[in-house]
């Protein structure tokens, strides 16, 4: 039978571990999360058990990718329902550190930094967003000993920018990409829902309808890129408390931005703004 999923709270303990099961010839795999998990989430946690002997899912609110004026001191919480999925998931550890574990120096810490990669999209609106996600993302790496990392194509930016980071600084740890979960009218599965309020929840929906537009306007031949982002926009902005942040076709690979036509491999790209609450979601065309 399946051992009982453990809590680590201690950097050296969990290095200590997936040591040992490193020793005792076992596969680790590694999935990060910020937490209040949910079927998106649960869904990298199966692909994880599926590929590697053991796995450890990391539930930390890394302080360091928020801005000043977003939502660190809000972003919802819950490690007891955590560890239930977690378990029932089929992870061995549910890895939780404190922000004193992770950054011993506070601010004055060494930082992993990925090229013009996070410039744009999520990277030009919030500033320094990147630098965090890519400086927690190589501790938990190297804390971890994974062979496998997953992470959800939900974050198209994140993922594309921590295969660079992996590949740049020659880690090894092949990192899997997992595909987006959506709810079953479409809306992409975030933490972040719980504070969608009143008709914002369906005024949420805008975004996956404007990726539609746009890839059924791409099957029909188009390949001007203004033209397959004003057809997201023209379904985003018939809602209106919907504020665009931005919407960009990208190779799906480089991310380089198509600015007059695009290829036959698009990605389109957005951050839109519902009732206070910036979602953000992806599409292949
Ligand atoms: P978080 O938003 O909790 O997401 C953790 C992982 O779950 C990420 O790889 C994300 O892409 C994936 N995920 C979230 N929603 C998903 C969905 N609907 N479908 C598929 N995968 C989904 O992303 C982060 O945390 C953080 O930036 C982190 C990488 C943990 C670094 O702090």
């Amino acid at each position: 039978m399946r051992e009982k999923i453990s809590v680590i709270r201690n950097a050296d303990e969990l290095k200590t571990w997936t040591r040992q099961q490193k020793l005792a010839g076992k596969t680790i795999g590694l999935v990060p999360t910020m937490g209040y998990l949910h079927a998106g989430h649960r869904s990298l946690i199966e692909a994880a058990v599926k590929a590697c002997d053991v796995v450890v899912v990391s539930d930390f609110v890394n302080p360091t990718q928020f801005g000043p004026s977003e939502d660190y001191a809000t972003y919802p919480r819950d490690e007891a329902k955590d560890l239930a999925l977690c378990d029932e998931a089929g992870a061995s550890v549910l890895f939780v550190p404190t922000v004193e574990t992770l950054y011993p120096n506070g601010q004055d810490s060494a930082w992993v930094e990925v090229n013009h990669l996070g410039d744009h999209f999520c990277g030009a609106q919030r500033p320094g967003h990147f630098r965090g996600v890519t400086t927690v993302v190589m501790k938990l790496l190297l804390l971890s000993h994974a062979d496998k990392a997953f992470f959800g194509e939900k974050d198209y930016q994140q993922l594309t920018i921590i295969r660079r980071m992996v590949s740049d600084f020659g880690v090894d740890c092949e990192i899997v990409g997992c595909p987006l979960v959506r709810e079953s009218d479409g809306l992409a599965l975030s933490s972040r829902n719980v504070n969608l309020k009143g008709n914002a929840r369906k005024d949420a929906l805008v975004l996956y309808r404007g990726l539609l537009a746009a890839k059924a306007l791409f099957a029909s031949g188009e390949r001007r890129s203004e033209a397959l982002i004003e057809a997201a926009k023209n379904v985003i902005e018939s809602v209106a408390e919907a504020s665009i942040q931005y919407i960009e076709v990208a190779d799906p690979d480089t991310l380089d931005i198509f600015k007059d036509k695009t290829g036959e491999r698009v990605q389109m790209l957005m951050a839109v703004r519902v009732g206070g609450v910036r979602l953000i979601d992806n599409m292949r065309l």
